[in-house]
Parts: structure tokens; sequence; C-alpha cells
């Protein structure tokens, strides 16, 4: 199998899951990124059974608002029954990294809302110890270098992540040689630098079920 066909395969997966839970009052959470335009696409087909969705992106918005799924401000609806989203690196306890597509900001805030955080992952995806893909970190412009200097004294060599503003107009270091062991300890050490608006660790608020595709199967996995 492709990893596009692992992808789609935990997306149809995530499909299963949610579609119990949908209702006429249901809005969902929709992550972003390439696993979950799979599940964006293939939620296309049950457009009719639940209200809409919050989008963590402007990218994953366009795409839900292409399928004709209504769109809602996450003010407007409060807290989500489900989130559904990818990730770049997740472990056992399904601490993730993520921000690889550089939406870790709404993409925390939404999660922050969910009852319940389902993660689509390619077995790729699945570490015994989160840091060797760079660590994401979402700075206000003009504070860059100052994170950046701050990063190095935590064991970090950040690179600026050029040519690329968010959603909410910031920019991105990325962090390389982060040895984690202690994921929710970093995040809040992390998120305490002046200047961070997030960083890409999701150990505070883990996933609750991971949906992991390889060549055997879909696998449903709870934190350890
Ligand atoms: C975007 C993310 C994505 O979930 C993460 O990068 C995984 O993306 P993909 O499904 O394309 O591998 O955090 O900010």
């Amino acid at each position: 199998m492709t990893q596009d066909e692992l992808k789609d395969a935990v997306a149809a997966a995530a499909i299963d899951e949610v579609r119990p839970m949908l209702g006429k009052d249901i809005v969902i959470g929709v992550g972003t990124g390439s696993t979950a335009n799979f599940f964006i696409d293939r939620l296309a087909a049950l457009r009719g059974d639940f209200r809409g969705a919050v989008a963590s992106s402007e990218a994953s918005a366009k795409r839900l608002k292409d399928h004709g799924i209504d769109l809602y401000e996450l003010n407007e609806v409060g807290t989500l029954p489900i989130y559904v989203d990818g990730a770049d690196e997740v472990n056992a306890h399904l601490h993730m990294i993520k921000g690889g597509g550089a939406a870790l900001t709404r993409e925390k805030i939404v999660a922050a809302c969910s009852t319940t955080f389902i993660c689509i992952a390619d077995a790729s995806k699945r570490v015994a110890r989160l840091g060797d893909f760079p660590l994401p970190i979402e700075v206000i412009p003009m504070a860059r270098s100052y994170v950046a200097r701050e990063m190095v004294k935590l064991g970090a060599d950040p690179v600026y992540r050029e040519g690329v503003v968010t959603d909410n107009g910031n920019q991105i270091i990325d962090c390389y040689g982060l040895e984690i062991d202690d994921a929710v300890a970093l995040e809040r050490q992390i998120n305490a630098i002046v200047g961070v608006v997030t960083n890409g660790l999701f150990a505070a608020r883990p996933a609750d079920v991971l949906l992991l595709g390889s060549t055997e199967g879909v696998s449903r996995q709870l934190p350890a």
C-alpha cells in the first residue's frame, strides 16, 4: 500500500468512528494536512447528516466549503463532540508533534474545545520517543530571534521556516535535535517563553484515540 492509501484507510476508519455521533445539531472539528484532507473528502458524503464543521485552518475551511459543508466559527459553537486531525509524530501516550502544516495554533485551540480527539496517521508517524520530527513553534514575528536563542538553551537547533506566514500572521521556527522525554513539561516550558504563540507539542491535551494505518490494516489505539 502507498502512504496515500494508508492515509485514506485511516480516514475511512475515522468516518466509521464519527458516523454514530452525527446528528442535525452536531458540529465537528476538522484538522489540517494531507491525512485530514482524505477525511474531509470522505466526510462530504455525510454532508446532510450533521450541521457543519469548525476548521483548524483556512486551507481546510476552503476544502470543506468546496464540498458544501457548512462552516462555523468556534466562538459560535463552544464545545465540539469530536475533532479529527493528523499528526507528524505520535507516541504510546498519544502525545503528538503537530504543526508540519503550520496550523498548530488553531489545531490546539480546536483540540482544547473538543471532547474527543481522534488522531489519524499512517504507521510512519508512530514513534517510541518524540523529537525526530523538528518541533514547530509559532512565534510573534518580532520575537523570532529571541525565541530561537531560548530554544538553543534548551538544546534545540532552531531553523526559521522562511516564507511561511501562519493563518494568524505569525512565523514558524522548526526546532531540530530535541530529545523529548517529558512532553508535558517541555510543552509548558516552551509556552512560557515570551513571544511564543504555541508550540507543536500536543501533550497536555493528547489525542483520545489513535487510528493508525499500516499494511496489516487500521488499528485503534488508546493512550498507554
Ligand atoms: C498541520 C498538522 C498536520 O496534522 C500534520 O502536519 C500531519 O500532516 P499530514 O497528514 O500531511 O502528514 O499538524 O499543522
